[in-house]
């Protein structure tokens, strides 16, 4: 049996993951012989570009890939990511000072903290959120101050409603949009507020922008890098595991301030090598993509979304329909609030397995969230499998 003996104070801060629990339950379904309908986790079942690929394929036999990646090797992607933004919001960044690769977005966040927080500093948090954000947010010993999002906000921060003491405390500001889990979207006005907002507190404002590919319609997400005074105070995370169904090559960059880049670049230096190179070749040959394809992806979840919202309509389970992201995010049918004993025991009697709100922290209890991983008529029989008992 394993302690925590040798865990440390930051490691014992952070917060375990109710995502075991939901691991056990649909194994005991398995096991019980239902098929199960996974919904729980955004890994899609989408397929990375061909030119992604095969520019990974021909790295692994190309001897100039193997040694360690300094930060020079790192050149194309950061020269790939500043031309995409410049194609896509109109602002030309500079690849030495404004950009930088991550080995995902998850690992940017943490060292990020690390970087540009010190202990006991405090950060405006939004909730719910992203789970890793949690366990970030104590590695780096830092004061959560939870930014409840609401339906009645749209699901937007109220950051007039900080306290001030609080606001006083902090260093950052985290926001996300398109947002997981809550599927809302936020407009330049928002950003261009809320950048203003970090100016007048001297925060720095961290946007998670994993989602920015799948807006429905023809409207880009926006950048709040790109809000007025957005390249003083904002770092923006960028991954390929969404846009590119890159999750397991563990490749992404932040674009932004240059002070805090240059911070981060500082820890990574201790941590980590950068992504393997033959990955980074991958990612600049992804960034590369047409447009078009990224919109024809954006196109299969929103098919998915309407399968998914209209069904689960049907059958009595009133849901909103979201414009963007890959989530579905609902309250629990019949106004039951323990989201883990609801959704454990939704996958073991029926098989769909859905991710319980309070895994994106507290205010999230009551809802559930469903991934748009699965084909558009599986989704339809997950919807129709949940209705309600009389
Ligand atoms: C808000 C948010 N941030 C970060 C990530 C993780 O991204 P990556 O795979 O690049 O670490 C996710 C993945 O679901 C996410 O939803």
């Amino acid at each position: 049996m394993s302690t925590d003996r040798f865990a440390s104070q930051r490691v014992r801060a952070m917060p375990d993951s109710v995502f075991a629990l939901m691991d056990a339950a649909k194994r005991d379904a398995r096991n019980a012989g239902i098929d199960v309908i996974d919904l729980s986790i955004g890994s899609t079942d989408l397929t990375p570009p061909q030119v992604a690929l095969d520019a990974i394929r021909d790295a692994v036999h190309d001897p100039t890939s193997h040694g360690y990646c300094l930060h020079a090797g790192t050149k194309p992607l950061r020269d790939a990511a500043v031309a995409w933004y410049e194609r896509r919001y109109g602002i030309q960044l500079d690849p030495e000072r404004e950009a930088l690769p991550l080995i995902g977005g998850q690992e940017g966040f943490a060292n990020l903290l690390l970087a540009v927080t010190d202990p006991g500093d405090a950060i405006l948090l939004p909730e719910p959120g992203y789970p890793s954000w949690f366990g970030a947010v104590a590695l780096a010993g830092l004061e959560r101050v939870p930014l409840p999002l609401t339906p009645e906000n749209a699901f937007l921060p109220d950051l007039d409603a900080i306290d001030p003491a609080a606001l006083k405390r902090a260093k950052v500001l985290v926001l996300s949009y398109p947002s997981n889990p809550t599927a809302a979207t936020a407009t330049p006005t928002f950003f261009a507020e809320a950048v203003a907002f970090a100016e007048r507190h001297d925060l720095l404002v961290i946007h998670d922008f994993p989602y920015v590919d799948l807006v429905f319609g023809d409207d880009d997400a926006p950048s709040a890098l790109a809000a007025p005074g957005g390249r003083d105070r904002v770092v923006e995370l960028y991954t390929f595991s969404k846009s590119f169904h890159m999750a397991g090559f563990r490749v992404g960059y932040a674009l932004g301030n240059a002070d805090a880049l240059r911070a981060l670049a500082k820890v990574k230096s201790a941590v980590d090598f950068n992504v393997w190179s033959g990955i980074q070749r991958g990612a600049v040959a992804a960034l590369s993509e047409p447009r078009e394809r990224l919109r024809a992806d954006a196109e299969v979840y929103r098919k998915r979304r309407d399968a998914l919202v209209t069904t689960l309509n049907e059958v009595g389970i009133p849901t909103d329909q979201p414009a963007a992201s890959m989530y579905v995010w609902t309250r629990i049918p019949g106004g039951e609030t323990d989201s883990v004993a609801y959704a454990t025991r939704l996958v073991r009697e029926t098989g769909v397995a859905v991710a319980p709100g309070i895994g994106f922290g507290p205010s999230g209890e009551g809802w559930i969230r469903f991934a748009l991983v699965r084909d558009e008529d599986t989704l339809r029989d997950a919807a129709r499998r949940m209705m309600p008992h009389p």
